[in-house]
C-alpha cells in the first residue's frame, strides 16, 4: 500500500507537515482549501508556496467539485467546520438530504467514491455533544455514514498539552478504517478495553488509562459497503433506507472522550492521558520582538478591562434584562505552562488574545506571528508568504498542533506498512 494522501480543509497543510515529519515517504495526490467569502485565497497561496498546486480545482469551494475525479489515495484527511448535520428527506426523490452547506456531506461523498482505506479527521470537541437540544446526534449521524460504507471508526479527545505540546488545545480526532483492510481485521478481534487501552489507534499514539465504565450502544444501519460508489453518489441511498434520517431525528447519546464504533456497535468511555511533561510558552518566545507587537501606554487600560472581571447590564433582542458576567482571566499569560488556545482572532484587541511579559524586557506584548506558528509546531516564518500579519495569526488559530499529527504519522506508518 502506497503513503498517498488527499487533504481535504487543507489550510496551510498542518496534516501535510505532520505525516511529512512521520515519514517523507508521504505523498500528498489532491488537497482542497477554499476560505469562504474572500477574495484573496491567504491560506491556499502559502500552502502552494510551499508544495506547488495540483489542479486548478485546489482552490474552489469542495462542495462543487467533482468526488469521482480526485485521484487514489490511501487516507483521507481534513480538520473540517463544526456544523449542523441534520439530514431531511429530499422532497424530489427517496434519498435523503444533508444540512445544506455543511462540509461533512463532501466527506462522505469523498469516501463514497473513493473508499480510502483509512481516513484521519480533525474537529472541535463539542462535535461529540452537538446539538445542544439533541447531544450526540451529529456524532451519530457521521458515525452511521462510516459504518454503512463499511468502516470502524476510533476517536479520542486530545489536549495537546497532556502530550508535550505548548498548548492547550483541546480537539477531537477521528480516524476511520475500512472494514477490508487488515487493520480493520485485527480490530475486529480485539476487546473493547484492550482497543481502547492498548491495541487502537489511539492507545498507541496517546497513551491513556480508562476512566469510568464502559457504554455501548447500536446504531440501527443499513450496510452500502457492497454498493456500487457511482450509484450512491448520483442516486444518494437505496429506495426504503431512511438509517440516516431515523437517526437524524431521534439519535442522542452521551458520548465520552473515548470510543470505537464497529459494525454499528459503539463503546464508549472516559479516559485520562498519561501526561507527558508539557512545555512552558517561554520555550517557544522569541528573544527579539519587534517595538510594534508591545502594549502601548494607550491601549493598556483597555487590555486591563477586557482581561478582567466584569458584570454588565444587557437586554436580550426580546427585551428580557439580564447581568452578563465573566471573571478574569490570567494578564498576562503566565510563561510557565502551556499557552491556552489560540483563536482566529489572537493579536487582535480581545479578552482571548495572548499578552506576554516580554521575557527578555519585561514589558507586556502580544505574541509574534512566529510564536504563533510555533504555538502550532510550524515550522518558523511558515505563513510568511505575502500575507498580511493578521492573516498569519488567522491561520495558525485555524490549524492543528503538527507534532500531534506527526505522532499519529508515526501509527499510521506502521498500520500501513503491515497491509498487503
Ligand atoms: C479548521 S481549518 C483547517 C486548517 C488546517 N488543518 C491547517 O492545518 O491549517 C478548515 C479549513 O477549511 C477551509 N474551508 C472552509 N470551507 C471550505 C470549502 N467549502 N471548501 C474548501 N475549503 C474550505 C477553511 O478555509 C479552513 O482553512
Amino acid at each position: 500500500m502506497q503513503k498517498t494522501v488527499c487533504e481535504l480543509f487543507a489550510g496551510v497543510g498542518g496534516f501535510r507537515l505532520g505525516l511529512q515529519h512521520s515519514s517523507p515517504q508521504w505523498e500528498t495526490v489532491w488537497f482542497s482549501q477554499w476560505e469562504p467569502g474572500r477574495k484573496k485565497q491567504w491560506a491556499h497561496d502559502c500552502y502552494v508556496k510551499h508544495w506547488g498546486d495540483i489542479d486548478e480545482r485546489t482552490g474552489q469551494d469542495i462542495a462543487s467539485v467533482d468526488k469521482t475525479a480526485i485521484p487514489d489515495h490511501t487516507l483521507l484527511v481534513g480538520g473540517f467546520p463544526c456544523q449542523n448535520y441534520s439530514v431531511a428527506a429530499s422532497k424530489s426523490s427517496k434519498g435523503i438530504e444533508g444540512e445544506k452547506g455543511a462540509l461533512w456531506w463532501s466527506i462522505r461523498d469523498t469516501l463514497i467514491a473513493k473508499r480510502p482505506p483509512f481516513v484521519l479527521l480533525e474537529n472541535v470537541d463539542r462535535l461529540l455533544k452537538s446539538p445542544a437540544s439533541q447531544r450526540g446526534r451529529d456524532f451519530g449521524v457521521m458515525l452511521t455514514c462510516f459504518a454503512q460504507l463499511g468502516y470502524s471508526v476510533e476517536w479520542r479527545v486530545v489536549n495537546a498539552a497532556d502530550y508535550g505540546a505548548a498548548q492547550r488545545r483541546r480537539r477531537i480526532f477521528i480516524f476511520a478504517c475500512n472494514n477490508r483492510t487488515r487493520h480493520g481485521a485485527a480490530m475486529g478481534l480485539c476487546t473493547a478495553e484492550d482497543l481502547l487501552l492498548q491495541d487502537g489507534f489511539f492507545a498507541h499514539a496517546f497513551p491513556c488509562t480508562i476512566d469510568g465504565s464502559l457504554r455501548t450502544e447500536r446504531i440501527p444501519f443499513h450496510d452500502l459497503s457492497n454498493v456500487d460508489p457511482l450509484t450512491l453518489l448520483t442516486t444518494g441511498d437505496e429506495d426504503g433506507n431512511n438509517d440516516l434520517l431515523d437517526i437524524s431525528r431521534q439519535f442522542a447519546f452521551p458520548f465520552e472522550n473515548s470510543g470505537f464504533m464497529m459494525n454499528g456497535i459503539i463503546h464508549t468511555c472516559s479516559t485520562v492521558p498519561v501526561h507527558e511533561p508539557p512545555t512552558p510558552l517561554r520555550q517557544i518566545a522569541v528573544q527579539d520582538a519587534d517595538q510594534r507587537y508591545y502594549i502601548s501606554d494607550e491601549s493598556m487600560g483597555k487590555w486591563v478591562y477586557l482581561k478582567g472581571a466584569k458584570r454588565i447590564d444587557r437586554v436580550s433582542k426580546s427585551g428580557h434584562a439580564y447581568v452578563f458576567s465573566e471573571g478574569p482571566i490570567a494578564f498576562p499569560d503566565p510563561l510557565d505552562r502551556p499557552s491556552r488556545t489560540m483563536l482566529t482572532s489572537e493579536s487582535s484587541l480581545n479578552r482571548s488574545t495572548h499578552v506576554i511579559a516580554d521575557p527578555v524586557t519585561g514589558r507586556l506584548r502580544l505574541l509574534t506571528p512566529v510564536e504563533a506558528e510555533r504555538l502550532q509546531g510550524f515550522d518558523d516564518e511558515w505563513t510568511n508568504t505575502g500575507m498580511p500579519e493578521k492573516f498569519r495569526y488567522f491561520c495558525m488559530g485555524n490549524a492543528l498542533v503538527v507534532p500531534m499529527i506527526e505522532r499519529m504519522g508515526t501509527v499510521l506508518n506502521k498500520i500501513i506498512e503491515a497491509e498487503p
